[in-house]
C-alpha cells in the first residue's frame, strides 16, 4: 500500500465543509467511485486576457453510488456547475501549490453529466501565451499547452491522473488568421469563422490533452504523416522530417499497428520547454531540432514510439514513469537502427550510456537524490516533475536492453508485440509489468530470471554491475582525438572531417580541463560559440563556464534568451551557479530571459537559483 497524505477541505464558496480529502497518485479525483468516460470542451481562446473560457461537460458513471464527484483544478475560476442540466452547489477545497484544489460537486447514483463553466488564469501553468515577438515569424500571437505531468488541471477541470482514460471532443473559437490544433483529428487549413471542431475517439489519459493556437501551416509528408509549423519554418521543417513516414512504417513493422490514424508533428516556437511531447496524433516539438542537417530527428522517433509505449500502454502512476520513457527510448533506438543502420544507432546509444553514468555518479553522492536512482520511484507527496531524470529514460532503456541481451532479440520482440497488443488502452504498474514479464517471457527458460535480476534494476539504487558498456566505432575515433589533444594540447591536430552532431557532443563531453586560452584556440578554429546547432551549443557553453572562458558570455546570454527548452537551460545555469560570480550572471540572465520561458522551466530554474 502506498502512503496517502491528507488535505483539509477549507470550504470556500458555498458554506464550510471540514471533511478530510485523500490524495493518492497526485489526484483528488475519486476515480474508484466515479468513472469519467468522455469530456466535451467548448472554449473561447482570448489572447488579450490570456484566458480560455467556456465549459467542460463530463460524461460520468457513478460506480459505487458516491454522493459527490471530486475533480482537480488549479489556477482557474469556476463560474458554475450543473449536474444533468440542473444547477449544482459546488465546493472548493484547500489549495496546494503542487496539486491545486479539489472541486467537489454533489451527485446521485443516477447522475450522468457534469457541466463546469470556467475561466483559466493568465498564469495557468500548462499554457504559454506568446506575444508575436516570441514566435518565429513575429507576426501573430501563439498559445500552446504542456499538460504532462499534472498540469492538465490548470486548463481543464478533470481527474488528472494517468490511471484515468476518456475520449474527448472540443469546439475551440480562436481569433481570425489563427489555426487551432489538438491531440485529436486536426484541420489542415484555417477557416473564416475561427471555429474548429475536434474529436479524439480513442480513450486517453489527461496528460495527453493538448491544444495549440497560432499562425501555422500544414505540409503533407507521406501516407499518414505531416508537419505543422509557422509559415517561415514550414519548408525547413518538412525537409528536416523527410524520414517521418519511414519512421512510422518502421515502427509498425517492429511492434504492431499504429493506433492513432495520422501522425503529425507541430513545430512550436522556441520557448517550448521540452524537446518533444507525445500528444496523440500530433507530437509537439521544439524548433531546436530543426538543425538543417537532419541530425536531431531521433527525437521524432522517440515521440512516435510513445504512440505505443505511453499512449497505448500507460504508466499507471508517475512512480511507474520508467515504463513510459524507458520503453520509449528503447523503441526509439530500434527505429533509428532500422532506418539509419546499426552503427549510427549504436553511436547514439553509446553517447547516452556516457550521460547515464554521469547522472548516476552525481546522484549517488547526493543523499537526497540517491533513492531516485531506482527505476520504481516514490513520488508520493512530491511533484512528479522530480522523477524526470535520466534514470527513467536511460536506466530504463538499459534494463530493457539487458533483457534483450539475455533472451535474444527474437523472443524479446515477440514479447513486446504481445505486451503492446494485450495492454492497449490500459495502464500498467511496475509490479504488473514484472508479473507479465515472468508469465509471458521468463517462464520459457529457467536461467533467464537469475541472469536478468530485475530486482536490482527496479528496486536497487545506482546501476547493476552488469549494465552494458557500449562500444561505438565512430566514437572511438573521437576518443583517439581527445587522447592526443590531452597530451599535445594541439588544436590543429583535431581532425573533425566527417563529424556529425554526435561526434561533436562526444568530443566536448570528453575534453580535459582546459585554460581560457586553450578554449579560445578551440573556438577560433571551430567557431563553436557562433554555431547554429543547439545541442552542440548547450555542451559548448557548459564547457566555457567550467573552464572560465568568458569571451563566450554574450553568445551564451543570447542562447539562454532565445531557447526555452529545459534540457538546455538547466545544465548551463547549473554550471554557472557553481561560482559566486557565475551565480550573479545566472540571475541576471534569468531575470532578462524568464518572460520567454514556460512555467515549468521557470519553476525548475527558480528552485535551482534559490529565488
Ligand atoms: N513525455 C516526455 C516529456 C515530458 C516528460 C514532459 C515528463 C513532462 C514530464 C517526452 O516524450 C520526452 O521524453 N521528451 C524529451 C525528448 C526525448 C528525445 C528524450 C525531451 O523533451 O527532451
Ligand atoms: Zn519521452
Amino acid at each position: 500500500m502506498k502512503p496517502v497524505y491528507t488535505i483539509l477541505i477549507a470550504g470556500l464558496m458555498f458554506g464550510a465543509c471540514n471533511k478530510e480529502m485523500k490524495v493518492k497518485n497526485h489526484t483528488y479525483g475519486n476515480y474508484e467511485d466515479v468513472r469519467i468516460s468522455h469530456i466535451a470542451l467548448d472554449l473561447n481562446v482570448d489572447f488579450e486576457k490570456k484566458s480560455l473560457s467556456g465549459t467542460a461537460v463530463l460524461n460520468i458513471e457513478n460506480l459505487t453510488g458516491a454522493s459527490e464527484i471530486v475533480l482537480d483544478h488549479k489556477n482557474m475560476d469556476i463560474e458554475g456547475a450543473e449536474v444533468d442540466g440542473k444547477e449544482a452547489t459546488f465546493t472548493i477545497g484547500k489549495y496546494d501549490s503542487t496539486l491545486g484544489a479539489p472541486l467537489i460537486i454533489p451527485i446521485t447514483k443516477e447522475s450522468k453529466k457534469i457541466t463546469v463553466k470556467y475561466r483559466t488564469h493568465a498564469d495557468a501553468e500548462a499554457l504559454q501565451w506568446l506575444s508575436p515577438e516570441q514566435t518565429h515569424d513575429k507576426k501573430q500571437p501563439f498559445l500552446f499547452s504542456q499538460s504532462q505531468a499534472i498540469l492538465a488541471r490548470t486548463w481543464i477541470p478533470l481527474m488528472d491522473a494517468p490511471a484515468i482514460r476518456f475520449t474527448y471532443e472540443a469546439t475551440i473559437k480562436v481569433p481570425n488568421h489563427l489555426l487551432a490544433l489538438m491531440s485529436a483529428a486536426n484541420p489542415t487549413e484555417k477557416n473564416k469563422e475561427g471555429i474548429y471542431h475536434f474529436k479524439q475517439e480513442k480513450p486517453i489519459p489527461s496528460y495527453l490533452m493538448a491544444i495549440a493556437v497560432g499562425d501555422v501551416e500544414f505540409k503533407n509528408l507521406g501516407r499518414n504523416t505531416g508537419v505543422y509549423a509557422e509559415p517561415g519554418m514550414i519548408e525547413k521543417s518538412a525537409w528536416e522530417f523527410e524520414s517521418m513516414q519511414s519512421m512510422v512504417d518502421s515502427a509498425e513493422a517492429l511492434y504492431g499497428p499504429y493506433a492513432w490514424g495520422r501522425y503529425d508533428v507541430l513545430v512550436l516556437p522556441p520557448s517550448f520547454p521540452f524537446g518533444g511531447m507525445e500528444n496523440p496524433v500530433l507530437t509537439f516539438a521544439t524548433p531546436t531540432i530543426i538543425a538543417g542537417d537532419r541530425s536531431l530527428v531521433s527525437l521524432v522517433a522517440h515521440e512516435l514510439a510513445h504512440s505505443w509505449s505511453g499512449n497505448l500502454v500507460t504508466n499507471e502512476t508517475w512512480n511507474d514513469f520508467w515504463l513510459n520513457e524507458g520503453f520509449t527510448v528503447y523503441f526509439e533506438q530500434r527505429i533509428m537502427e532500422k532506418i539509419y543502420g546499426h552503427d549510427y544507432a549504436e553511436m547514439l546509444t553509446a553517447l547516452s550510456r556516457g550521460e547515464l553514468q554521469r547522472t548516476i555518479d552525481s546522484m549517488m553522492i547526493d543523499p537526497e537524490q540517491k533513492p531516485d536512482t531506482k527505476l520504481f520511484l516514490n513520488l508520493d507527496g512530491r511533484n512528479p516533475d522530480d522523477g524526470v531524470t535520466d534514470i527513467a529514460y536511460e536506466k530504463g532503456r538499459f534494463f530493457l536492453r539487458s533483457i534483450e541481451n539475455v533472451v535474444g532479440r527474437k523472443n524479446w520482440d515477440a514479447f513486446i508485440i504481445q505486451y503492446f497488443s494485450e495492454n492497449s488502452f490500459k495502464t500498467m504498474t511496475t509490479e504488473r509489468f514484472i508479473d507479465y514479464l515472468q508469465k509471458n517471457l521468463l517462464n520459457k527458460n529457467t536461467e533467464w530470471a537469475a541472469k536478468i535480476n530485475y530486482k536490482d534494476w527496479i528496486y536497487g539504487e545506482g546501476l547493476p554491475e552488469n549494465c552494458e558498456k557500449i562500444e561505438s566505432t565512430e566514437l572511438k575515433k573521437v576518443s583517439a582525438a581527445v587522447t592526443n589533444y590531452s597530451k599535445t594540447r594541439d588544436v590543429a591536430a583535431i581532425d573533425t572531417a566527417g563529424y556529425t552532431t554526435h561526434h561533436w557532443l562526444f568530443l566536448l563531453r570528453n575534453l580535459p580541463k582546459m585554460s581560457a586560452q586553450e578554449m579560445k584556440n578551440l573556438d577560433a578554429k571551430f567557431g563553436l560559440s557562433k554555431g547554429g546547432n543547439s545541442e552542440i551549443l548547450c555542451d559548448w557553453f557548459q564547457l566555457c563556464v567550467r573552464n572560465g572562458y568568458n569571451d563566450a558570455n554574450n553568445e551564451m546570454r543570447t542562447f539562454l534568451n532565445s531557447v526555452g527548452r529545459r534540457k538546455f537551460l538547466t545544465p548551463i545555469y547549473r554550471e554557472l551557479i557553481a561560482t559566486t560570480e557565475g551565480k550573479k550572471l545566472a540571475i541576471d540572465i534569468f531575470n532578462q530571459a524568464q518572460s520567454g520561458y514556460h512555467a515549468v522551466a521557470v519553476k525548475t530554474l527558480k528552485d535551482m537559483l534559490g529565488i
